[in-house]
């Protein structure tokens, strides 16, 4: 079940005028919908039945602490990717024990502030990185619970600058290596060894790559289980990735499946790390046009508020969001380039889009933009990171007012 958002009609999302927040809240404004976000965790959840699972929510695709909240309402955990989320994991209520802690270089503040607080798993990128968090649990005498993070030399087959599964990304441990290192993790005095951790990449919508990455660590876990190491569980990361086009992306009951048939050999219970899957498809960013000018052959530059400061994803990997006017006009569709204000080239949220020319005042929505939108939202050319709103129980309210040009300031002297 997909927002109301994604239906068509971009005017009212469970009884809430979109108007109506724009109205109050202005624009660029991110808006979400609780019930969307609910339906998507308990389709995901459902879709691993009676097989032991936990679903740690990967805050990085969104981490605004309401959202987080939300998840918590639902029985989710968390994965944090930073002691920023690992901060807001603990103002949205989440317990050590919810949290996984991924990153490729924790900061030794990072490493001591999961060790101290006995996060459920560290996990863990490297030998180095091991023998850091061992010497920390050992001077505050714990044993840290950590996962080794396998790379396990797979292609994921998504865009490249989100593929993390290939022995030439800088993630996770080498396959090949992983036997050794984690013979020698569970003889550490500060260490315990509790799972194997894969992650292969973000808006994965082949499964054959998540089956051989499971298969990998599964295989892994086997080895180890003949050598006396036992585990508690495995965790094969986020990445299920959701249809931006239209074009098919495979069900949380396929993925489930999947990884499921991959691991249950092992009888590990299995950790997931979802985060666009959950959040993408329940967020919009609404836009006001600033501009609409002809390139003289009968092509049109929209040009809306919110750039790439708001949204990097078009910028960054040439990512494709469907755009719609709030309230189509009725005049011919046009060939028109959506553009956002910042001074880059780059900034272009959907090129030839077929619409009815816009005038400047109307909103359009850019759709799925739940995930990595906020989340990855800056303050380049000076625009204040927007507003972000929840609706829920046909009312809305306000999870992150606007930032304010004084409070982008503060900090400079
Ligand atoms: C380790 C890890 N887990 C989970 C995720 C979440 O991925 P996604 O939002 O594609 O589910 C990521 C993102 O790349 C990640 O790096």
């Amino acid at each position: 079940m997909v927002a109301e958002f994604s239906s068509g009609s971009m005017t009212v999302c469970n009884g809430v005028s979109i108007e109506s927040i724009v109205r109050e809240e202005g624009t660029p404004v991110y808006v979400y919908d609780a019930a969307a976000v609910r339906d998507r965790y308990r389709e995901l959840d459902i879709a691993f039945g009676d097989y032991p699972h936990r679903i740690h929510y990967a805050l990085k695709a969104n981490s605004t602490v309401g959202i987080a909240r939300l998840i918590r309402s639902l029985g989710g955990r968390v994965d944090a990717n930073s002691g920023g989320e690992i901060a807001v994991a603990t103002k949205a209520g989440f317990a050590p024990d919810d949290i996984v802690f991924t990153g490729v270089g924790k900061s030794p503040a990072e490493l001591e502030l999961a060790v101290r607080s006995g996060v459920f798993a560290i996990n863990a990128e490297s030998r180095g990185e091991l023998e850091r968090i061992d010497k920390i649990a050992r001077d505050l005498r714990v044993k840290a619970r950590v996962a080794v993070r396998i790379n396990p030399g797979v292609e994921s087959g998504t865009h490249p600058q989100i593929s993390t599964g290939q022995l030439s990304h800088k993630f996770g441990i080498p396959v090949h290596q992983a036997l050794e290192i984690c013979r020698w993790v569970v003889l550490q005095e500060g260490l315990n060894l509790v799972g194997l951790h894969v992650h292969i990449g973000s808006q994965l919508v082949d499964l054959e790559p998540v089956k051989n990455a499971s298969e990998v660590v599964a295989a892994l876990a086997r080895d180890l289980t003949s050598v006396g190491v036992d585990l508690e569980y495995i965790d094969v990361g986020g990445g299920l990735g959701i249809s931006y086009d239209g074009t098919a992306a495979p069900s949380a009951t396929a993925y489930g499946e999947t990884v499921v048939g991959a691991i249950q050999e092992t009888r590990l219970p299995i950790i997931i790390e979802p985060g666009r899957w959950i959040i993408g498809p329940t967020g919009v960013l609404v836009s006001a046009v600033v501009d609409v000018k002809s390139q003289g052959n009968g092509r049109y530059f929209v040009v809306v508020d919110a750039g790439m400061s708001e949204l990097i994803r078009p910028a960054l990997y040439g990512s494709f969001h469907r755009i719609e006017l709030l309230k189509p006009n009725d005049t011919p569709l046009v060939t028109c380039d959506v553009v956002g204000p910042i001074c880059e080239t780059s900034d272009v949220f959907g090129a030839k889009r077929m619409m009815p020319l816009p005038n400047v005042g109307d909103l359009v929505a850019i759709c799925d933009t739940g995930a990595y939108g906020s989340a990855m939202a800056s303050n380049y050319n000076r625009h204040p990171l927007p507003a972000e709103i929840l609706i829920d129980n046909s009312t809305w309210s306000v999870i992150r007012r606007r930032q304010t040009i004084d409070e982008m300031l503060a900090q400079e002297s």
